[in-house]
């Protein structure tokens, strides 16, 4: 018999999503499927690149192009500057990132600060690694956060913010004001963002 380390986690949102949009053949924005082929020239690269070799193992961080085509974009994008040898890490998507993220900063103990509602599989990596959920929540309607709020909760114990913009599900934007105000509250801390 195995023994869920999870009890509390049913099926997820998405699953549920998915099965009543296929059982009503309905439009699915849950998930993002699209409803067009991939573009051949994409399979056809595809193809040919896996024909000419690039068919085994990648390096654990990812292949050094793939991530110094991810520096380039951050730079244009957010004029971040990271450097791909050493701040670069290719993951199979956002959940595998967040787990292993959350795994390598989350001990025994710490509590983590959600905004809630918060994407589903942050809670689970959080708990499987020994850490404290701690919750806010978004003040309907606009879904702001009240940074006050934030504010006590933070304890000394407190080793991680989890922060999502645009976020999902509300598709709320923060802005300047709201950075300033987790500025203002992480300084002088080791809380990580
Ligand atoms: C806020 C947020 N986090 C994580 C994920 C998971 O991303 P992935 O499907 O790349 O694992 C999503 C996907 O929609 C998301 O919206």
């Amino acid at each position: 018999m195995l023994r869920s380390k999870l009890p509390d986690v049913g099926l997820t949102i998405f699953s549920v999503m998915t099965k009543l949009s296929n059982d009503y053949n309905a439009i699915n924005l849950s998930q993002g499927f699209l409803d067009v082929d991939v573009h051949s020239d994409l399979l056809n690269l595809v193809n040919k690149y896996m024909h000419s070799g690039h068919n085994q193992y990648a390096p654990m961080q990812g292949v050094l192009i793939l991530r110094e085509m991810i520096a380039d974009k951050a730079r244009e994008l957010y004029s971040a500057v990271y450097d791909p040898v050493s701040e670069i890490t290719v993951t199979s998507g956002a959940t595998e990132a967040l787990f292993a993220a959350i795994a390598s900063v989350v001990h025994q103990g710490d509590e983590v600060i959600v905004l809630e509602p918060a994407f589903d599989s942050y809670v689970p990596a959080i708990e499987l690694n020994g850490g404290i959920p701690i919750y806010v929540k978004f003040r309907f309607p606009e879904y702001r956060v009240d940074w006050d709020e934030v504010k006590q909760a933070v304890t000394s114990q407190t080793r991680l913010i989890i922060l999502n913009s645009p976020h999902n599900p509300t598709g709320a934007v923060w802005s300047g004001d709201d950075i300033t105000a987790l500025k203002h509250i992480v300084k002088d801390t080791e809380i990580l963002i």
